[in-house]
């Protein structure tokens, strides 16, 4: 069976439609997000509508939590503080809920969603370190983890000798696994990549040959851009979409 993980959707309705096309075209049968489905984008509401409508499995992202009173916004920088009072003015008290219902972790038998991290205090901390990647696989009980948070794509392997690799995904589109090792994989971000290709990014994830393929793909920024204009949003937060920071 062939399983999509996106993350990160940032309320960019075009790049989320465009990958969701891809996704329909490629025989996926499940989809899961990492979170973030809101913030920075001028889309919220869309993008949720989208997402409940398109039953896609959704933990919770920090932007989520921020803009569902589950976290505190002063815990944002300034552009997504903007961005979040936006998103609370626009959104329906329905999709409101929607959000504050996500759970933190989706776990199943061969793997965990989450959005940051899997620390239990800490579900929004960045993996950014090697002592963080090995902590973050003290408390994975399944093979994978699959998450988002960072906006760029990684994939991190524990062999069964308790070695670590990092794997540059960026080059390597397609990785066959190894039933013996764990895996943290960062799937990268639809609507916010910021590993320097504007592309947006997701994951398929083939559980019979036991390999994960990532994804890149163009959408039309511009008319992104434009909204972000439109709405009042931080002309920054339209800027970063055609660097890809
Ligand atoms: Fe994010």
């Amino acid at each position: 069976m062939k399983i999509a993980i996106i993350s990160d959707i940032h309320s960019n309705l075009e790049a989320l439609q465009t990958a969701l096309k891809i996704i329909e075209k490629s025989g996926v049968e499940k989809i899961y997000s990492c979170g973030d489905i809101v913030g920075y984008g001028p889309d919220p509401e869309s993008c949720a509508l989208e997402i409940i409508k398109k039953g896609i499995n959704s933990v919770k992202g920090n932007h989520d939590a921020g803009v569902s009173g589950d976290s505190i916004i002063f815990n944002f920088n300034s552009y997504a503080r903007e961005a979040i009072l936006y998103t609370k003015r626009v959104i329906s008290y329905g999709v409101e809920q929607f959000l504050k219902s996500l759970p933190y972790n989706i776990i199943e038998e061969q793997f965990t969603i989450f959005h940051g991290s899997l620390i239990p205090k800490e579900p929004f901390e960045y993996i950014l370190t090697e002592d963080l990647v090995m902590e973050n696989f003290s408390y994975l009980t399944t093979p994978i983890g699959f998450y988002g948070h960072t906006h760029v794509p990684c994939l991190c392997e524990l062999d069964k000798n308790n070695n670590l690799k990092i794997i540059d995904f960026k080059q390597k589109k397609k990785v066959f696994l190894e039933r013996s090792s764990k895996y943290l994989i960062n799937v990268g971000s639809v609507g916010q990549p910021r590993d320097g290709d504007p592309k947006g990014s997701f994951l398929i994830f083939d559980d019979n040959e036991y390999s994960v393929t990532l994804n890149r793909f163009n959408y039309d920024i511009e008319t992104v851009y434009k909204k972000i204009i439109e709405k009042k949003l931080p002309t920054f937060l339209g800027e970063r979409l055609f660097s890809g920071f």
